[in-house]
């Protein structure tokens, strides 16, 4: 009788502590998983042009839809360099526009401004914009998709 309720007990329990633990762990698991992804072919981007690229992330959950895809800042500092940032904002994850005249990303929700290089130029964003890896595989740009952190509690 005490094993039967003991078991009766388990089982619930069980049950319960599954969705607690991949949500307890489930951030750090997909921290790991990183993929490089193409999104552009060299020969699109100029020089010293900055262009939005849209990429699904690195590890979509199988209903996540459209949300599965995420966006970021690409630019060709010359032949040989690009740069890649999320186009998330680090102060709360609006999502940043390239002002090509003035040569800043503008965040609409609170002021921020960042300089082409993804530094903060002013407002209250408390870090840079997040790099993304970027490398040139023969004629295609590729980005290391990984999960974006789009706010500042998440690092
Ligand atoms: S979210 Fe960009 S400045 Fe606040």
């Amino acid at each position: 009788m005490v094993r039967l309720s003991l078991l009766a007990g388990a089982i619930p329990a069980a049950i319960v502590s599954v969705p607690i633990f991949s949500a307890l762990l489930g951030p750090l698991l997909q921290r790991q998983k990183q993929e490089w992804r193409k999104v552009a072919n060299l020969a699109d981007i100029a020089v010293g042009e900055t262009k939005l690229i849209t990429y699904v992330n690195a590890d979509p959950l199988p209903w996540a839809g459209v949300t599965a895809k995420s966006a970021a800042w690409l630019r060709r500092e010359s032949e040989n360099k690009l740069i890649a940032f999320s186009a998330h904002c680090s102060h709360l994850g609006c999502p940043v526009r390239w002002e090509d005249k003035a040569q800043l990303f503008m965040c609409p929700c609170h002021g921020g401004v960042y300089y082409k290089d993804g530094t903060v130029a002013a407002g209250p964003p408390p870090k840079p914009l997040t790099k993304i890896e970027v490398r040139v595989n023969k004629t295609d740009v590729e980005i290391r998709t990984a999960p974006v952190p789009i706010t500042t509690t998440t690092q």
